[in-house]
């Protein structure tokens, strides 16, 4: 199945015309031997259409790696909109900042460096937002922590994406000792019962293998 997820995903992405500044950031990643784990075209592509889908204005990324799925989002962003991406790793902000600027979305983007449960509140404390759409991709331990923080910065209708909420169905699994797993775990379990959003869980398949993506809305 798995060669099936890759050569359909590869075809998704054929069908589309290529980004050269999109590739260029894919090529930054492995040259700077940071981790490939970016979200995929048919991902990113997702990320630019549900921002759309929602005008989103003002857009807040926690996990920068190199600027790809901020790209992504940024480029559907009107003329007046910014995008604000959090990343704790100095390497990762600075490669970030090359690409946002090569991608010509340097006025759009801001890279602020630091570790994202010190940045969070102070961009509540800055009064920035609200955020139309928020996308969680940091390290899985303090999703349930991130994503309060998301809906504190938001408002109602905002939509708030998480990524990697599947882990290849080791979700299932109840007894792992991985503190990621155990942080995704928590996270679903609070989600369904969050009474603050409308939200849902999707399966995913492709390059990246098997995993997901949370969609919650903010309700009024
Ligand atoms: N969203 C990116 C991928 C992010 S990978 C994309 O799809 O292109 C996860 C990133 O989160 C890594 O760069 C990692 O350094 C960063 N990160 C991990 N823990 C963090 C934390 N506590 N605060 C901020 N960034 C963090
Ligand atoms: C990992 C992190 C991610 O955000 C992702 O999309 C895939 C893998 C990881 O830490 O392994
Ligand atoms: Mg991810």
């Amino acid at each position: 199945m798995h060669e099936q997820w890759i050569a359909v995903d590869e075809y998704i992405t054929g069908l589309f015309p290529s980004d050269p500044a999109l590739e260029m950031v894919l090529q930054a990643t492995r040259a700077a031997g940071m981790p490939q784990i970016n979200v995929s075209p048919v991902q990113g592509r997702l990320l630019h259409v549900l921002a759309l889908a929602c005008g989103a204005r003002m857009i807040l990324e926690i996990g920068t790696l190199a600027g790809y799925s901020a790209i992504w989002m940024a480029r559907a962003l009107p003329a007046d909109g910014k995008l604000i991406t959090l990343e704790a790793d100095p390497k990762h902000a600075e490669v970030a900042r090359a690409n946002i600027a090569h991608a010509g979305l340097a006025d759009r983007i801001e890279v602020r460096l630091g570790i994202a449960l010190d940045v969070l509140p102070q961009l509540a404390a800055e009064r920035k937002g609200p955020f139309d759409l928020i996308f969680i991709d940091a390290d899985k331990t303090n999703l349930t922590t991130y994503f309060d923080w998301a809906v504190r910065l938001a408002r109602p209708g905002s939509l708030i994406i998480t990524d990697n909420v599947i882990r290849h169905g080791e979700v299932l699994d109840d007894s792992s000792a991985d503190a990621g797993l155990q942080g995704v775990r928590r996270f679903n379990e609070a989600l369904a019962a969050d009474r603050r959003v409308t939200a849902t869980i999707v399966q995913m398949v492709g390059i990246k293998g098997y995993d997901g993506m949370a969609l919650a809305v903010v309700r009024e």
